[in-house]
């Protein structure tokens, strides 16, 4: 078990093993728009992981197709949808909004 944080809103989870980002976002009320059904196709759920990179799974083929037509991307950013929790280390994301996608 480990946790999530999400900023801005500073509110902090458990984030147990295999759960998906996403879907831990979406549980916790935050606003985060899924418009491809968390198929790595509309990167409407672009996110920073901006601490503990190493306790999410890693980055897939897809993941990086999609990231790589994207605006704003930069070495933090995945797609909430692609990332599942590996439950070794605390995870903090930030959500980026308006600006995402
Ligand atoms: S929900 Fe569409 S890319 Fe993640």
């Amino acid at each position: 078990m480990s946790t999530l944080t999400l900023m801005p809103s500073g509110k902090t989870l458990d984030f147990p093993e295999g759960q998906s980002l996403l879907q831990a976002i979406l549980d916790a009320g935050e606003a985060l728009v899924s418009q491809c059904g968390g198929q790595a196709r509309c990167g409407a759920c672009h996110v920073f992981v901006t601490a503990g990179r190493k306790g999410v799974s890693k980055l897939t083929p897809a993941e990086n197709a999609k990231l790589d037509s994207l605006v704003g991307v930069g070495s933090k950013s995945r797609l909430a949808c692609q990332i599942r929790s590996l439950g070794t280390e605390p995870v903090t994301v930030e959500l980026l909004g308006a600006l995402s996608g």
